[in-house]
């Protein structure tokens, strides 16, 4: 039986590390072509190797996901490539944790320019390709914060938040044209996420918060795969997972 992700083209943005690299890594095995993106050309070139070297089908594109134009550079290396866009897991994001009396503004900025306009110029790119194809999923990465807000995560809880309002509405205007929406919302996974808080106290609260607790990467890969891989008819629309030990 057909595993449903064999012979897909799957675009995926923040491919360079964490949830992305893992994604990648299963799908690959699974059978897709990918398209990676992330600014960090060098880690995507390594990615691109290994899953080559291991028999495996991907493409590196440097992208920066804030600029419109580079998101639909890499949309379009995709079809021009592989003749298709199957799937674009908009994956890209940073969690920039901060009270809000700090006035961290350029890390909101970077945050909303990122986690909310980056997704959305995700859809803008391929939304056209997918329309023409009469087929296509989108997977949306929020998170637990997308659910719900903490002290320090407000401007980062608005983003995720977005996130799923944005795919949402999304599900139900692409209903004519037999497109697949998925928001998924993980709990602790350990990847790069908390190294980037720029808020010192702040990022080792985080750390210590979720030490011994994080969950492998492959955890995601696993729900992007069961996603995909569902029958056509089936459109999987959330799914938020959290390890067993999370309370938060
Ligand atoms: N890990 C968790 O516990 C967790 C929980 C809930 C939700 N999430 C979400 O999962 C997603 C992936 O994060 P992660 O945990 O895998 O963290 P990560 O290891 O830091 O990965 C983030 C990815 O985003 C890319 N990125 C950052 N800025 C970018 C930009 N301007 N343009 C393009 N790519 C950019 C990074 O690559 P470059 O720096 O090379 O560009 C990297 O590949 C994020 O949306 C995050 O909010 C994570």
């Amino acid at each position: 039986m057909s595993n449903n992700i064999e012979g897909k083209v799957v675009v995926i943005t923040g491919a360079s590390s964490g949830l992305g690299e893992a994604a990648a890594h299963l799908l690959a095995k699974e059978g897709a072509s990918l398209v990676l993106g992330a600014r960090r050309a060098d880690r995507l070139q390594s990615l691109v190797e290994e899953i080559t070297n291991s028999g495996g089908k991907a493409l590196a594109v440097s992208t920066d996901v804030t600029d419109r134009n580079q998101v639909q550079k890499l949309v379009d290396a995709a079809v021009e490539t592989y003749g298709r866009i199957d799937v674009l897991i908009n994956n890209a994001g940073v969690m920039l944790h901060s009270p809000l009396e700090r006035f961290k503004v350029e890390d909101w900025d970077t945050m909303i320019d990122l986690n909310i306009k980056g997704v959305l110029y995700g859809i803008a790119a391929a939304l056209p390709y997918m329309k023409e194809q009469k087929s296509g999923h989108f997977i949306n990465v929020s998170s637990v914060a997308g659910h719900k807000v903490r002290p320090a995560g407000t401007v980062y809880s608005a983003t995720k938040h977005a996130v799923r309002v944005i795919s949402e509405g999304l599900r139900q205007e692409v209903k004519p044209y037999n497109i697949r929406t998925t928001i998924i919302s993980p709990g602790a996974v350990e990847t790069e996420l908390i190294d980037r808080i720029t808020e010192t106290d702040i990022r080792e609260t985080a750390r210590s918060m979720t030490e011994g607790l994080a969950l492998p990467a492959e955890t995601f890969a696993r729900i992007v795969a069961f996603a995909i891989s569902q029958p056509d008819d089936v459109d999987v629309n959330e799914i938020l997972f959290r390890p067993t030990k999370q309370e938060f």
